[in-house]
């Protein structure tokens, strides 16, 4: 009993780094692909669901583009860095003087562009308030001045021996452009990035976000369907899955073992989904681990665990939804394609069998609206609909069922 590992290596939890990275070797494969870009022909989007892994896979890549010469920076767009140009403007600035910032220019070459430093000095590094204000002093729009400063490090910084900048956003559905307030954050970063690059100016763009994010891109700039080649994460396959429930323990010589049953159980369970597999690993550890001290063999506590799932992860969402929005929620989840995509007519069709009161197509098409924007559904760019949630569809039903 002495050697027991007692510490819960599972991590469910946004950008949690998981005990093992499994699978996504495609993925991995495909970015060494797009950061052995000389010139940039292609930037990368990472999308999917949420807790499919992108962000941790994010992490992944940071290594791959550091051997490969480039200086990684970015950030998480959560907060509201995408919600006017100005912002936008201080966030690549920000993200930019991690880069520039060791580099240092001759003080004539900022007091050209009309920096103020004193006579005295000869030297001044790239840092933000010395980009901040040659940006503001360069004439023109949003995006020329942005493209004058991003020249402008580069040509500081090639030479230094570095490839060139991953720019890496998460996030990124965030960014919107809005034309009430006459704000284009969007539509400005995909031309900045387009003009650099079209000057072989080596910035690549990493995007993340959900399945929202590209469609999006693409509605503001027909070009962006050209500027990025787009990876849609999804479930782990079944040996992946299996790796990420297995290593994690066999590492530790660990005296808790699964048998494969319970493996199986758990792939199940989860559907490969990877947040879903940490969070029932955590629970089968902790159980396991009880049921260890007391001499019994590991089991699944599979009723509980769907119990806890509900409630920490699917009843927020699903609480924000208004009634008739659950109905229409309660039909897609009893579509044989629940799990998949599904279009306006296969609702209206199946709630004319399920409602006493059922929809008209324009109305589901105008509640999926609102529901996309709560985050449940999302729109592809095929016009068909998908759940938002992993999962979401299973939930729904257990709520029907329970009467809920
Ligand atoms: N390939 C993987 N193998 C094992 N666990 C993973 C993997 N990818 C993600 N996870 C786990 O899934 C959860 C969600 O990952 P995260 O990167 O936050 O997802 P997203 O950014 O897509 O919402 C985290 O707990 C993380 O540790
Ligand atoms: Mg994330």
């Amino acid at each position: 009993m002495a050697a027991l590992r007692l510490i819960n290596p599972f991590m469910p939890g946004a950008g949690h780094r998981p005990p093992y990275l499994a699978g996504r070797e495609g993925e991995k494969y495909e970015f060494r692909r797009l950061a052995s870009q000389d010139v940039i022909l292609e930037n990368m989007i990472l999308t999917g669901l949420r807790g499919v892994g992108k962000t941790v896979l994010l992490d992944e890549f940071k290594p791959i583009a550091q051997e490969l010469g480039w200086i990684w920076i970015g950030a998480d767009l959560s907060e509201s860095a995408s919600v006017s140009e100005e912002r936008l403007v201080r966030r690549l600035l920000a993200d930019l003087a991690v880069a520039a910032s060791s580099i240092v220019v001759a003080t004539e070459a900022v007091r050209a562009v009309g920096f103020e430093a004193p006579v005295t000095q000869h030297e001044t590094t790239l840092n933000y308030d010395v980009l901040l204000v040659l940006y503001e002093r360069t004439p023109g729009l949003v995006s020329d001045k942005l493209k004058a400063i991003l020249e402008f490090v580069w040509e500081h910084l090639r030479g230094t021996g570095h490839r060139g900048l991953v720019f890496v956003y998460d996030e990124a559905q965030n960014l919107a452009d809005h034309a009430e307030k006459e704000e284009y954050p969007l539509s400005v970063l995909l031309d900045v990035f387009q003009s650099i690059q079209r000057k072989k100016i080596p910035f690549l763009l990493v995007l993340t976000g959900l399945p929202t994010l590209f469609p999006k891109l693409v509605e503001a700039r027909t070009f962006a369907e050209r500027m990025f080649r787009v990876v849609f994460l999804r479930q782990l396959s079944q040996p992946a899955s299996r790796d990420a429930i297995r290593k994690p323990i066999e590492t530790e010589a660990s005296a808790l073992k699964l048998s494969d049953e319970v493996i199986e159980k758990i792939i199940a369970l989860s559907a490969g989904y990877p947040y879903f597999i940490q969070f029932i690993c955590r629970e089968v550890f902790d159980s396991a681990l009880v049921n260890l001290q007391a001499g019994r063999p590991p089991s699944i506590p599979v009723e509980e665990i769907i119990r806890k799932l509900d409630t920490d992860f699917f009843a927020g969402r699903w609480s924000r939804a208004t009634d008739r929005q659950r109905d229409l929620l309660a039909v897609v989840a009893h579509l044989d394609n629940a799990a998949d995509e599904f279009t306006t007519q296969e609702i209206v069709a199946l709630a004319k069998k399920m409602l006493e009161k059922p929809f008209s197509s324009s109305h589901v098409t105008q509640m999926l609206v609102a529901l996309g924007n709560a985050g449940l559904i999302y729109k592809n760019r095929h016009g068909r609909y998908s759940f938002a949630v992993p999962l979401l569809d299973q939930f729904i039903r257990r709520q029907a069922q329970n009467g809920g």
